[in-house]
């Protein structure tokens, strides 16, 4: 191996891009590369960015542009842009940003040590193609050989989406739907055992449509699941992100029994009225979400609910928007993230009118408002139980650690620093907005 260079990874965007900068530094590291936390080392800079919503896109522009004087002080520097934005702009952001040396799409990851070995002979190097390979075949895993890992990992299943909602770039940022085979990600899910893993979310932007290759057949997430779940040492499965329409019986009913499986599920609706859901292409109604989460609620009582939110989408009248609000009365979501509608290049929306943005912003004012009530009102809820948290790192405060309630809650407690990774009955004794206090029985 030749001498060690320092990397810097930025990443931005959804949980799939957390764990790809993972797999990307792993296959640097077969160039020699280290990961470094201080850019103005590094010689090269990664970023994974994020395209769908506009602001989200143009951070990367801006980011280039405070790289500069990083590049002019060392000429050797090489900068990198990847992920989703990579994907939609890739020639673009040749064009508009000189400082950028290598652009690798989603699909590409595992020809980053070419493509870096391309830029040392100073030329720029470009891959946006989606590959017939899977590039997973040809990553190694995260960071290095037997590396210890932090107790919670994620564990990517199913990459890209053929739902086509009329907002969404992802169907052409990530492209169609890929599962990944079954026997694959059980090995992988030992591996992060071995390495001191005991939570695993299992990552797809479709997630719960998953159909992986498996002994006998397509395997669905729940039969997934349920496999995972035999794995000694691993505790705790979670997934995201899900589409109403996937959510199958088998998967409902591996939330009444698979006692591994965390009582939390991220469910997006987006809007509560039926004609906003009708011109986003949901293909489900207001009525027959809320049916779905009574079935859901009947097979496991306690789980706590989470949503996406598109305020400001185009046609949204105000009787629309009452309806969003009317939804999130009845459903009472644990946490909710909502947002102002975006127009997205490409996509089928992105042409019709939609709400001025002072309507938009005083919409998703209400509807934060409601939201946060929802999720303070859940925090308080949790006041006296006991509940199982897994130690994950420690606190601010020295004796203090912090951990993950079974609803994704932050809580901390005091304890021994060698607790991460451990369960412990944890009994809450105050809630604050963002996280709980508890103390170790
Ligand atoms: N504008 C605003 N929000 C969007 N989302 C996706 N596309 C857009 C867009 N064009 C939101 C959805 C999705 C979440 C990840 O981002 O709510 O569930
Ligand atoms: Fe952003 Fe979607 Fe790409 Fe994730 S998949 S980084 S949310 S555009």
């Amino acid at each position: 191996m030749s001498e060690t260079k320092k990397l810097f990874v930025k990443t931005y965007g959804c949980q799939m891009n957390v764990y790809d900068s993972e797999r990307m530094a792993g296959a640097l590291g077969q160039s020699g590369y280290e990961e470094t936390d201080d850019p103005s080392n590094a010689d090269m800079i990664l970023l994974n960015t994020c395209h769908i919503r506009e602001k989200a896109a143009e951070k990367v522009y801006s980011e280039l542009g405070r790289l500069r004087p990083l590049k002019d002080a060392n000429p050797d520097l090489k900068i990198g842009v990847a992920g989703c934005v990579a994907q939609a702009e890739g020639e673009e952001i040749m064009r508009r940003a000189p400082v950028v040396d290598l652009v690798v799409g989603p699909q590409a990851y595992h020809r980053l040590p070419e493509m870096e070995a391309k830029t040392r002979t100073g030329q720029k190097a470009l891959d946006t193609e989606f590959p017939e390979e899977d590039k997973f075949d040809h990553l190694p895993s995260p960071r290095g050989p037997k590396m210890r890992r932090a107790p919670a990992a994620f564990l990517t299943v199913q990459e890209g989406c053929d739902k086509f909602c009329a907002f969404c770039v992802v169907p052409y940022t990530r492209g169609a739907e890929v599962s990944r085979p079954a026997p694959r990600l059980l090995a992988e899910a030992r591996d992060l055992v071995e390495r001191g893993v005991c939570e695993v979310t299992l990552l797809g932007q479709n997630v719960n449509a998953y159909h992986g290759a498996g002994e006998g057949g397509d395997w669905s997430l729940a039969r997934l699941v349920r496999e995972l779940a035999k794995i000694d040492g691993l505790e705790r499965i979670r997934y995201t992100t899900s589409h109403p329409n996937d959510m199958t019986d088998d998967l409902i009913e591996a939330h009444g029994e698979v006692e591994k499986l965390m009582p939390y599920l991220h469910l997006p609706v987006q809007a509560g009225s039926d004609s906003v859901l009708k011109g986003m292409n949901r293909k489900h109604t207001a009525e027959s979400y809320l049916r779905l989460l009574e079935r859901i609620r009947a097979a496991r009582p306690d789980i706590a609910l989470s949503g996406d939110f598109i305020v400001g989408f185009p046609g949204e009248s105000d009787a629309d928007f009452e309806d969003t609000l009317a939804l999130c009365r009845e459903v009472r979501y644990a946490a909710a993230f909502s947002f102002k509608y975006s127009p997205r290049p490409g996509t089928p929306a992105s042409g019709r009118t939609f709400v001025s943005d002072e309507v938009a912003s005083e919409r998703l004012a209400r509807l934060q408002a409601l939201l946060t009530e929802h999720q303070r009102d859940f925090q308080q809820a949790q006041v006296g139980k006991t509940l199982p948290i897994l130690i994950e790192k420690e606190g601010r405060e020295p004796g203090q650690m912090i951990g993950k309630s079974p609803y994704l809650q932050a809580v901390h407690l005091d304890a021994a620093p060698d607790t991460v990774g451990q369960i412990i009955q944890t009994r809450i004794v105050r809630s604050n907005p963002n996280s709980l206090a508890g103390e170790a029985i």
